[in-house]
């Protein structure tokens, strides 16, 4: 069955079918997905099969796995790769409103890059979904590229070459939650990345910042502040932006280089929702003294 790939939005955006992901996806269509990635950002596939194996081996044909923090918590997943984007401790029952690990991770229903806070942030997310709420828990997408193409030229210059800081703690900040531990704190600490990019496999300019990003290096605090609230405004506008209602089995790829994303509210405490997630690096971003 030959792939098909229909634009679902005016700026990004494709749904995918004719492609089983659970088989041993071919050479020639990684690279036909990877230019669809490249010219889409998000693409969305329907009625998928994939256990925990199928979804972290889906990943390595597209690049090397960036594991989840996985801080205190028991794994409920069959390997530690995979994010668990899910309201279910490890014995599969709904966390308490005061769980840690619950209230870390409403931090996801802001406009996010993922990983944006490693100096190895992530490329390519992949996330299927096992089980869905009746209502809510949509996640929705922003087209990076598209907003930085609609800003006025002096407003291009201006920012071209601008560093941003991004940090965890920082966007786990913005929603009071603080109760991070010093060790925990240490283990990820500030780190730096151009606050506009050439997406690598498009060559086009894109912005790049999201809730981890706190302020601009160089600049005033409350000034960096103000751009990046406005900048995150201007790129969050329903033009640039499209919605996805889950259904079960849909599996959903994004490149965090180009597009933000975030979690809708559901009813948490009554509805399981069971997401699953294996990210890839992006390596076109390891500073010097890593690599
Ligand atoms: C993620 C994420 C949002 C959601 O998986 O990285 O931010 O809708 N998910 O669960
Ligand atoms: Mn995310």
């Amino acid at each position: 069955m030959a792939i098909e790939v229909r634009q679902v939005h005016p700026q990004f955006v494709a749904k995918v079918t004719g492609v089983e992901l659970s088989t041993t996806l071919t050479a020639e269509t990684v690279a036909a997905l990877n230019d669809a990635i490249n010219r889409y950002a998000v693409l969305i596939f329907p009625d998928q099969r994939l256990d925990d194996d199928r979804l972290l081996a889906l990943g390595r044909l597209f690049g090397d796995v960036e594991p989840p923090r996985n801080h205190r918590v028991e794994l409920r997943l069959k390997h530690a790769e995979l994010a668990d984007i899910s309201n279910l401790d490890s014995r599969n029952q709904l966390r308490a409103r005061d769980d840690h690990r619950r209230l870390d991770s409403l931090g996801n229903r802001l406009w996010h890059s993922d990983a944006s806070f490693r100096e190895v942030p992530g490329a390519l997310s992949m996330l299927f979904a096992h089980v869905v709420p009746p209502v809510g828990g949509e996640t929705e997408f922003a087209d990076l590229r598209a907003a930085y193409d609609a800003l006025p030229a002096d407003m291009q210059a201006r920012i071209d070459d601008l560093v941003a800081e991004h940090s965890i703690f920082y966007s786990r900040g913005q929603l009071g939650h603080t109760e991070y531990t010093e060790a925990e704190r240490a283990a990820l600490p500030s780190v730096f990345h151009p606050l506009v990019r050439i997406h690598p496999g498009s060559k086009r300019k894109t912005l790049y910042m999201g809730a981890h990003a706190s302020h601009i290096v160089g600049w005033r605090m409350p000034e960096g502040r103000l751009l990046l609230r406005d900048l995150m405004e201007h790129a969050t506008q329903r033009e640039f932006v499209h919605r996805h209602e889950w259904r079960v089995g849909d599996l959903v790829i994004w490149d965090n280089r180009c597009t933000l994303h975030r979690g809708r509210p559901y009813d948490d405490a009554t509805h399981p929702r069971d997401l699953r997630r294996v990210t890839t690096k992006d390596y076109a971003r390891v500073p010097e003294h890593v690599a």
